[in-house]
Parts: C-alpha cells; structure tokens; sequence
C-alpha cells in the first residue's frame, strides 16, 4: 500500500553532522553548543516539508477534494512535498453513506488511490459528526440513530480496513466551553463517542482511532478542558482511543495560543498520540507557522502536521490566504519557516514504550519456551506505518531465535543480531557477538500483530 523504505532506519533519524556535535558535546562541553546549532541546521536540512519531517519520523500532510485529482499543478507539489493526505469532503457520512445501507466509496477511493500510488498515506475523515450527515440521519433520533452511526462505522472501516494509520471517528462533539455540543447524535445518550470508538476498533482493529475538534489547542480554555478530560476518562477506562486531533484552524478568528506546545504535552501524557490535523493561519503568519511546527517538534508524541490545503486558492477559508503556497502554486515565507522549524527539530517521534503497537487485542508474545532458552519481545519505537520491537533471550548465550510476522508485515531490519531470512516474514537469528538483546524493524503494511517467536539452544 505504502511507498515503504527497505530499511527505514536509514531514512533520516539519524542525523550524521548534529549526531557528531552531540559526541562532540561530551567531550568539550559548551565549545560544542555553537557546533550543534550549525550542524543542525547546515548540512543536514532537508528541502521539501516531507523530508523534514520524515528526519524526526513525523509525516506532513495536505487535505484535497476529488476535484484537485484534475490539477496538475496541484498534484506535482502535492507528490514533492506531502506524504500524508486527507480527504477535505470525500470519506464524510453524507459522501460515502448517502443513503441508508448503500455506500459508496467512488470518490474517496479515487482520492485513496492516487495518494498511495504516488507514495503517500492517508488520514481517514471523518465517521461521526453533527455536520455534513446523510439526510437518513436527520430523519432518525434515539436508537435507530445510533445503529445507523453505528452501522456507518462498521461500513466504512470495512471498506478501508488496513489501509488507513489513523481516522477521526468522531469530530468536533465539544461546545466552547468544554460540555458537550447539542446535536442528534449527543441525544442518543452522551456514550455514543465511546460507543462510536468501541465499533471502529471491532471493525478494523489496525487503524488508530483519533478525536477531533477545533479550538482545543489552548491549554486554559473551556473546551480544551472538555476533551482533556474526556480522553481521560476513556483511557482509565479502557475505551479505545489511540490519537488527538488538533484541528489547529488558526483562521476565522484564532490564533496561535503561547500555551499550544502545553496541551499537546499534556494529552500525550495520557497515553494517545497527537497530531495537527488541519492547519491554516489568517495570511499565514511566519511567526504563528514557525510557532505550531514547533510545537509539534517538541512534542515526542506528535506525529504529524496536515495543512487543509496546499494553495491559498485550495484553502475553504481563501480570503484569508491561510496556506502555505499561493495561488500560482509558489512557496510562501511561511512554507520557509515551518521547513525550517521541521529542520531544527530533534526530537524523534516516539509514540511511548508502554503501547503495544496498533491492534490491543493481539496480545504481545512474551516469549515461547524452546529448549531451554526464552525471547521476551518489548515495544520499541513505533510509527505510523511500521514498529520496532526489542527481543532480550535469557537462559543461554547460545541461541537460536525464530521469528514471525504474519502476511503483509514484514521485517525489514535487524540489529545486534546475525539473521537469515528464509523469507521477509521470517528471520532466524543467532547471537553476532552483541550480547542477548537484539531489536527488529517491522513494516505493518496495514497489520500490527506482533510476531511469534521460538527460542531453541544449539
Ligand atoms: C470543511 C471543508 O473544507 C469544506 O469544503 C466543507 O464545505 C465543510 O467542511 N473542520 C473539519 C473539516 O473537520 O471537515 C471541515 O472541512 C473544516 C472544519
């Protein structure tokens, strides 16, 4: 599905210069502090927003209509500077459910088709919202409504399963001041966003299931608060909720609040990733672009940014000119000073050692006894389209571990480990004289069971 690199340790995480001031730093303390910022922003800066990115893990995405499938203008900047990208209409209920049982997935999967041809992955939006609703919805109230937001869910997941990293499936369910917002679906009783989560991780246990709104990025604000609380709720309860949307529409009125960095923290801290899903600024501030991308920099747990748009002339809020190429499809000061922000960035993508990666319910094997040794796989790193895991043998330095992934994952590297690869859905390792840790890269292709592994003694 994803233009996937053979070996994605390799694409930029590891910056060559700033890792050698780093050593440096060690050694001769403060001498290396100007040696750091000038590596770190030379030699190693990347020019188009998805390599800046993609250099910390995160991905940068644009949103497009159907219709921009006709644009060749857009198109060419969207496969040189985007590697994410969001639907701006096409995977809404009233597009892809316009009638009750009947779905139709035409323009969202001609969407879905040129992104991942051209290399790129898709956010899927959005699968419950008060706005843009099937007419069959605004017909129906209490029970029926929610088994038809339900039923929506299970058709759409359905129909995209495994292809998506991340959904919204609920938008915007918050009032400004942090109770929830009046609409049909709220008086189908006030579970129905948990009841809305619980049908989306049944139906495609691969996709991270996000919630998403608008006016939640200041940390002191009402609504804020609202979600905050909320997602934290679900999390003590175990309601599946996997990401945070933050719409980051700093346009109509909004902008930039000094606390943004705070609250991306603070929802991180809970145990889901965060992300910038549909960002635009009035006349697209430099100061506020630069300001939001770092926010997301610092953010271990940020995962992307996404402008809803690529052109002022793309932009649902075009008289503000809030994006970051004008009309003729040329690079404004702002797309300077977020590539810059994405450059300056250090801190890896790191979506926490304690989540399993995507599917809860496939358990991690802790290990399967064979002879007399043991394998314990723990998470490592995890992205949004692969995961690192690290095995640690015990009960022999002589060790022989089998590994397995199910079809499509893969294993796409090793390290501290000398393997063999009867295939890429399975390696053999033996100790490369690197000690009884070892750790493996696997690309998900949609599907995050982890591995079974065996241990035998030779
Ligand atoms: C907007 C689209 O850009 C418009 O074309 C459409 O008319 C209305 O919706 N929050 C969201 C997006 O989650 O789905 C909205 O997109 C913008 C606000």
């Amino acid at each position: 599905m994803n233009d996937v690199p053979a070996h994605p340790e390799h694409r930029g995480h590891f910056r060559p210069l700033l890792g050698g001031a780093v050593t440096l730093a060690v050694v001769v303390g403060s001498v290396a502090v100007a040696t750091l910022s000038t590596a770190g922003t030379a030699s190693a800066a990347a020019s188009t927003l998805k390599a800046g990115a993609e250099a910390t893990g995160r991905y940068f995405g644009a949103a497009m209509g159907a219709d921009r499938l006709s644009d060749s203008g857009f198109l060419a900047i969207a496969s040189r500077e985007f590697d994410m990208m969001t639907a701006v209409n096409e995977m809404k209920p009233d597009a892809t459910e316009p009638y009750s049982g009947q779905f139709n997935f035409s323009a969202g999967d001609s969407i879905y088709n040129w992104v991942t041809s051209h290399g790129m992955r898709m956010r899927g939006h959005t699968l419950a919202w008060h706005g843009q609703q099937p007419n069959f919805w605004r017909n129906l109230s209490g029970s029926s409504l929610r088994s038809a937001m339900l039923e929506h869910i299970n058709g759409v997941l359905t129909h995209y399963k495994g292809k998506m990293p991340y959904w919204d499936v609920v938008n915007e369910a918050f009032a400004e001041d942090g109770s929830r917002r009046q609409s049909n679906l709220q008086a189908t009783g006030n579970d129905w966003i948990e009841a809305a989560f619980k049908a989306a991780r049944a139906a495609d246990p691969s996709t991270k299931l996000c919630y998403n709104d608008y006016n939640i990025e200041n940390w002191t604000y009402g609504k804020t608060q609202g979600v905050y609380n909320m997602i934290k709720d679900f999390k003590s309860r175990g309601v599946p909720v996997d990401c945070v949307g933050f719409q980051t529409h700093f346009t109509g009125g909004s902008s930039l609040p000094s606390n943004f960095q705070t609250t991306l923290q603070n929802f991180a801290n809970l145990g889901v990733d965060v992300a910038l899903t549909e960002v635009d600024v009035t006349n697209a501030s430099t100061s506020q672009y630069a300001g939001l991308t770092q926010a997301c920099m610092n953010v271990s747990r940020c995962v992307g940014i996404t402008t809803w748009g690529i052109r002022d002339s793309d932009s649902w809020r075009s008289s503000e000119s809030p994006l970051l190429f004008d009309g003729s499809g040329n690079k404004k000061a702002a797309y300077t000073s977020v590539l810059n922000a994405l450059n300056a960035g250090s801190s890896t993508v790191s979506t926490g050692p304690s989540q399993q990666p995507g599917n809860p319910s496939s358990s991690p094997t802790s290990g399967q006894q064979g002879g007399s040794c043991t394998a314990t796989l723990s998470a490592g790193q995890q992205w949004g389209d692969r995961y690192n895991l690290n095995v640690s043998v015990s009960g022999s330095d002589n060790w022989t571990v089998t590994m397995n992934v199910p079809s499509p994952e893969r294993i796409s590297s090793v390290w501290n480990v000398s393997g063999t690869w009867p295939s890429s859905q399975v390696m053999i390792g033996k100790p490369n004289g690197s000690g009884n840790n070892f750790g493996v890269t696997i690309m998900t292709n949609g599907n995050w069971t982890w591995p079974s592994v065996s241990c035998s003694t030779s």
